[in-house]
């Protein structure tokens, strides 16, 4: 596994760079923080936006949901630690948000071009929205980007963050717009006696040979 690409950025199935960074719990080394769980590291463009705002509320109200499957949160953008600081207390306020996760002060830009979140064409000062979804072993296992005009979907990260660890769980894939509870993929047969074997499974949701849905 490699922690970079030729792109400069990580992508799946790489390493995720490891980095020292400050932030509002104070100064952390990734690696060490992490500590085995699952991360959603996510950047903003800036500190005090409308969009932004909304966002790292959502992520704060819903920070339960990410505990309970394992996982931390850490946001992130181009703007000093006295920025987030006095941002957090805003949105405590106007809000009603308690930020409980760290947000990276990366006024450097050291993690961000590390990660690919500068997107240059957009801003040259600005981490566009980015969202990587890390596993416990430091391997990036999804990534998502969005612009600067569009706020992102908690419930959509969730359910990625859900349907990653399930089938890493169950051996299987999930089908379009799984949900937890619906039935998974039977991953599709590498050979002759895969097929015939799976014919001997009357609980499989049987479309042909290679799309076969089983409830877990
Ligand atoms: C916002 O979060 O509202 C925002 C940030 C940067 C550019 C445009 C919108």
């Amino acid at each position: 596994m490699t922690e970079t690409t030729s792109t400069g950025m990580p992508r799946i199935g790489d390493t995720a760079p490891d980095f020292r960074a400050v932030t509002t719990h104070g100064e952390l080394t990734f690696s060490e923080w992490q500590n085995k769980s699952w991360v959603i590291l996510f950047s903003h463009p800036a500190d005090f936006t409308p969009v932004c705002s909304t966002e790292l509320t959502e992520f704060a109200k819903r920070s339960s949901e990410f505990t309970a499957k394992g996982t931390k949160l850490i946001g992130l953008s181009i703007d000093s630690i006295h920025s987030h600081l006095a941002w957090r207390e805003n949105l405590k306020q106007i809000l009603d948000a308690d930020i409980d996760y760290p947000l990276i002060a990366d006024i450097d830009m050291q993690v961000s071009k590390k990660y690919g979140m500068l997107h240059e064409a957009t801003s040259t000062t600005a981490t566009v929205r980015a969202v990587f979804v890390i596993d416990p072993k430091r391997v990036v296992r999804a990534l998502v980007y969005y612009p600067m005009s569009v706020g992102r979907n908690v419930d959509e990260i969730l359910r990625l963050l859900t349907a990653l660890q399930t089938t890493d769980q169950n051996a299987c894939a999930t089908p379009v717009n799984w949900k937890p509870g619906e039935k998974v993929i039977v991953p599709p047969p590498k050979n002759v006696n895969d097929v015939k074997e799976r014919e001997s499974h009357k609980e499989y949701e049987r479309y042909d040979f290679y799309l076969n849905k089983k409830s877990l």
